[in-house]
């Protein structure tokens, strides 16, 4: 059942291109995103009020980027919560208002809770599900399935990369209703989406290199993910599916941040894990580079191909994914950071499909 390979998380992190494929072909048309399974009228899409993005764990995470995406998309802003805080903070939210509910399983109480709280107080719920039928889907008034499939690894891996899929879908739906994203950067977006499966592949030819370099991070007990914008964003990630399942202590913190605080954590040999794939920013990811260099750590990066050149002069442990659009970097992004984690986790011994003390669905608060 585990398809020839080792774990089902490695065989779920293959699936991502045809997982990737299913929540998105269906969903485009000659060029345009169509949304058959989204109930809104224009006229509701146009009144929205406020939006909330709520979720747990990775959910969350891919809220963060939503949070990125809708907000460039459409030009207003997005609250991204983490459900077990918006349950119980008395929310400022009613008639009007966007609540988008992520959850791969559809069980998360906290997010269940959530949902409840926001209903209650009048907004819409759309939420974005894994599970068909699940209690989140069924308590939704508008709900986009991922079509992942079913995931068994604890660690989440193909139902992360197409709940982004399905938001960023999302936000161009909404953008296209309230005219707010311009034509070119729209059809772009459409196309790159189009061929983010073949580039994922592309990304996956590179196990045995991420192996490697898993090899050579394997035994380090502390490690910090810095990155800007949507890199920032994808560290979360990367550094929750390392913990999770390598038990490996680690942090992720917006680059900026350094400065105020954990930087004087960085001493002689300190693993960085350094996102360098949002190109607007790439020039202040390569000075964050060189500024934890200078204070002794070892670095290794993720970037773009394009940019693979400038940062292999400075860093020689290097990941590289296909150029896209910039909203979509991390969608190629967290493949590599799902294999790192997977092989340093292989190294370490670890059961991987199975971590200490997790469950893959979290019904108890
Ligand atoms: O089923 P959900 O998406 O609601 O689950 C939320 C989190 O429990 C989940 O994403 C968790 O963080 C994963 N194990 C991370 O890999």
């Amino acid at each position: 059942e585990k398809g020839g390979y080792e774990h089902f998380m490695l065989k779920e992190i293959h699936e991502q291109p045809r997982a990737i494929r299913e929540a998105t072909a269906a969903r485009i048309q000659g060029g345009q995103v169509v949304l058959r399974d989204l109930n809104m009228t224009d006229q509701q899409i146009r009144d929205i009020n406020k939006i909330f993005i709520v979720a747990c764990g990775s959910s969350y995470h891919v809220g963060m980027v939503g949070k990125y995406n809708l907000e460039r998309m459409l030009r207003r802003s997005v609250e991204v919560c983490l459900a077990s805080e918006f349950r119980y903070s008395d929310p400022i939210v009613g008639k009007g208002d966007l609540v988008i509910v992520i959850s791969q399983s559809g069980e998360t109480l906290d997010t269940m809770a959530a949902l409840r709280e926001a209903k209650r107080r009048g907004a819409h719920i759309l939420s974005i599900v894994n599970v068909v039928g699940s209690s989140i889907a069924r308590e939704s008034h508008t709900v986009l399935y991922t079509w992942a499939g079913p995931e068994i690894a604890v660690a989440t891996t193909k139902a992360y990369s197409t709940q982004m899929a399905v938001l960023n879908l999302l936000g161009l739906y909404f953008s296209q209703v309230m005219g707010t994203l311009d034509h070119e950067v729209y059809s772009a977006m459409v196309r790159g989406i189009e061929k983010l499966p073949e580039q994922m592949e592309r990304i996956l030819e590179q196990a045995e290199h991420i192996h490697d370099i898993a090899k050579r991070c394997a035994g380090r007990e502390d490690v910090f993910f810095i990155g800007r914008n949507l890199d920032y964003a994808l560290s979360l990630e990367g550094s929750l599916k390392l913990k999770e399942i390598s038990y490996i202590h680690s942090e992720a913190y917006a680059s900026g941040e350094l400065k105020h605080g954990t930087i004087s954590l960085i001493e002689d040999g300190t693993l960085v894990i350094a996102l360098g794939t949002y190109t607007p920013l790439f020039d202040k990811a390569m000075s964050n580079v060189v500024e934890v260099q200078a204070r002794g750590a070892q670095v290794l990066a993720l970037t773009t191909e394009s940019h693979a050149g400038e940062m292999g002069k400075r860093v020689p442990m290097l990941m590289t994914i296909p150029d896209t659009e910039e909203m979509l970097l991390p969608q190629l992004g967290v493949v590599p950071l799902q294999l790192l984690s997977y092989y340093i986790a292989l190294e370490r011994g670890c059961d991987i499909d199975k971590p200490r003390n997790l469950a893959k669905s979290v019904t108890v608060e």
